[in-house]
Order: structure tokens, then C-alpha cells, then sequence
């Protein structure tokens, strides 16, 4: 969800402003999406690069996902399950606070029940990390070091059930691909778009699934 930044400063406003205007966007292309019958929505919410922002700065997007975790009734009323991907809190180096921690846990308790669309958000997480983990995790499971398998990296990756990517969209012009999915977006196709994530709205949401349809 890139851009909230580049929103912000056009509008004279701080980069706080950007990211509020981007949790808010992000309800309302939840709410698109399970409209139009989107199986999965995985968002990048917070990297685990995005910890070394200003402090303030971080402070403020962590308190977004408070909000974005705690959207529990449009969740419901959507049909919405949560699922989150990241560094496990148990892990060395997980940064993820305890207030975090317990709002992650408690929406996926409270939307375990819907049977719509999932919505993964991906928090202090990292794709390199992701993968290195789950290599190690299939040497450890497997009878022989010498023989890690795609399966075995699969069946390890934070969220196995995760199907294939069918489109990955990138916004505010950013034309490469960052560390999000890596293994999961293979055969994906791409959606560029100029458009900050603030400003992505049904007509580019459409403008993806188009591309997805047109397979
Ligand atoms: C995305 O917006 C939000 C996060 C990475 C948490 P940015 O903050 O990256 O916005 P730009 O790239 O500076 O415009
Ligand atoms: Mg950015």
C-alpha cells in the first residue's frame, strides 16, 4: 500500500495524514473487493524494514493496524475473515508491541467464522525472511538436509494455505517489485498504477481484476 507519503506532501499535509487516508482506503477497497467476490486480499501493511521510519512516524501506523484489527463489525457484516503473515511474535527479533500482538489475535478470533473473503495483512513481515525460515524449518521436518523440496518450502511458508497469486498490484508508480510474496507471486500478473494507495479506488480495483479475467 505505497504512497501514503507521496498523498500527504502534494496536499501540504504531514505523512501521518497520508497513512490515516490510506487504513481508511484500505476499509473501503476491503469492502469493493468482497463485493466482487475476491477470494483472497493479502495488503502489505508494515514491513520488517519499515521499523527503522521515525519513531513518531511508526507509532502512528501501528496504531492504524490497532484501528484495522479492531474493525471487527464492517469485517462481519462483510463476511470478512482476517488472517495475518509476519515474523511469529515469538521469534528473536520480532519487534511486533504486545498491543499489536493481541489485536492481530483477537480479529482473527472474532472473524474465524466468516466464510468470504480472506483478508491477510502482512505485519513486520518480510518475504527473504519468510523463505529463509521456511527452509529451515523443511531441513529440520525432512529425513535428509541434502533434499529441501518445493513442497517442504511451501508447506512451511507463514501461511500454507495461501493459494497463488493471481495479480499483484503495485501503486503510486512504483515499477519493481519489493519484498512481498516472493515464492507466492510466481506467474502473477502485475497491475502498475500511478495512483497513491490513498487514492486507489473501485475503477482500479476493477482495472486489476481485469487482468486476472482476461488470463
Ligand atoms: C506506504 O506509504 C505505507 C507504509 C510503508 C507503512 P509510504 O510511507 O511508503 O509512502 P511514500 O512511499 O513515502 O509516498
Ligand atoms: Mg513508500
Amino acid at each position: 500500500m505505497d504512497g501514503n507519503g507521496r498523498w500527504a506532501k502534494r496536499r501540504g499535509l504531514p505523512r501521518t495524514e497520508g497513512h490515516t487516508a490510506g487504513e481508511e482506503n484500505l476499509a473501503e477497497v476491503v469492502r469493493v473487493c468482497a463485493n466482487r467476490n475476491v477470494g483472497f486480499l493479502t495488503v502489505f501493511g508494515f514491513s520488517t524494514e519499515n521499523w527503522v521510519r521515525p519513531p513518531a512516524e511508526v507509532k502512528h501506523i501501528l496504531s492504524l493496524h490497532k484501528r484495522l484489527f479492531g474493525r471487527i463489525e464492517e469485517l462481519n457484516a462483510n463476511n470478512v475473515r482476517i488472517q495475518w503473515i509476519g515474523r511469529p511474535f515469538d521469534e528473536p527479533g520480532s519487534k511486533t508491541p504486545a498491543f499489536i500482538q493481541r489485536a492481530i489475535l483477537q480479529a482473527i478470533e472474532d472473524t474465524a467464522h466468516n466464510t468470504g473473503m480472506v483478508l491477510t495483512v502482512a505485519f513486520d513481515y518480510g518475504s527473504r525472511a519468510e523463505l529463509l525460515r521456511a527452509a529451515q524449518r523443511a531441513r529440520t521436518s525432512q529425513q535428509s538436509a541434502q533434499n529441501i523440496s518445493m513442497q517442504g518450502i511451501s508447506d512451511n511458508l507463514y501461511s500454507p494455505t495461501l493459494p497463488p497469486v493471481d495479480v499483484v498490484v503495485r501503486t503510486s508508480g512504483e515499477s519493481r517489485i519489493s519484498n512481498f510474496l516472493l515464492w507466492q507471486i510466481m506467474g502473477a500478473k502485475v497491475y502498475f498504477t500511478e495512483r497513491t494507495w490513498p487514492d486507489f479506488d473501485t475503477h482500479e480495483i476493477d482495472n486489476a481484476l481485469k487482468l486476472v479475467h482476461d488470463r
